[in-house]
């Protein structure tokens, strides 16, 4: 790995504790307004000081995030479908020159194995990988959106595994029973989607429970932006990935006010 991505990754994974917790607001491009994102720039605004990272699309960056934040960035660069629409169906719609415009430490997009277009999605991940490696621009890639295949241990260790033989620099995928068994079988960083909201101790168990089984941190939404206290909830997410906090040390620092 050269300088470039090297030290794009990093400012992503924080070298001090290998881990990440980048909060995704992605979402609204393929669901639109989605419940907690509907105003983006409110919804983030007091959460950015705190996130390693936001996973979110071009749009929402120009429009909704201060150019003079150093909060990294890794700009989603795949879309096409609606949620009215045949998910899998993305392509590439946003250029390796917009993202390095936009100044990101990385770039991510969706892989839709077991799905219609499983092979025009693994075939986009193979040709960004290409061009982004000529920039030192890390690729995440994002598996098992979509309600194709179960999200147990052999489909997500399929998918992860995949995205890392195409030669994904990270990978996102949920969480499932055996989590370690997708981590083993992925020689790259894998980090955990939270997944629709679930009650906030819940979430903070799933969490605990993938950096206790190899998961070098989260990107996560809804398990955040949608809790009745999002800064809290952030911090508590925080201080079990990069602290080793219990599910009740964070659960206090979420339910401070
Ligand atoms: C959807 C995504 C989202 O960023 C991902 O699902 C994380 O968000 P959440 O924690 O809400 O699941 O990539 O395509």
């Amino acid at each position: 790995m050269d300088f470039g991505m090297k030290n794009r990754l990093s400012r992503i994974i924080k070298p001090k504790t290998g881990k990440t917790v980048m909060l995704a607001v992605d979402h609204g491009y393929f669901q639109g307004p989605t419940s907690g994102l509907r105003n983006l720039k409110d919804t983030v605004t007091p959460l950015v000081s705190l996130a390693d990272c936001l996973f979110i699309t071009r749009g929402m960056v120009r429009n909704c995030i201060d150019p003079r934040s150093d909060v990294p960035i890794c700009l989603r660069v795949s879309g096409g479908p609606s949620i009215l629409g045949e998910l899998s169906n993305e392509d590439i719609i946003t250029s390796l020159e917009e993202a390095i415009r936009l100044n990101v430490a990385g770039v991510g997009m969706s892989i839709f194995v077991g799905a219609k277009n499983e092979d025009r999605t693994i075939s986009n991940l193979g040709r960004l990988i290409n061009e982004a490696e000529r920039y030192g621009m890390p690729v995440l890639a994002v598996t098992a959106v979509g309600k194709e295949m179960g999200r147990d241990t052999r489909y997500l260790g399929l998918a992860c595994r995949i995205a890392a033989e195409i030669g994904a620099h990270f990978v996102k995928t949920y969480y499932c029973e055996d989590f370690y068994r997708v981590v083993e079988g992925c020689p790259v960083p894998v980090v955990m989607a939270g997944g629709k909201k679930i009650p906030e101790k819940d979430a903070l168990q799933m969490t605990f429970n993938a950096i206790n089984e190899g998961a070098s941190g989260v990107d996560m939404g809804r398990n955040i932006f949608q809790s009745d206290n999002p800064v809290g909830m952030i911090k508590a997410i925080k201080a079990v990935v990069h602290k080793g906090a219990s599910v009740d040390e964070a659960f206090e620092i979420y339910s401070k006010k």
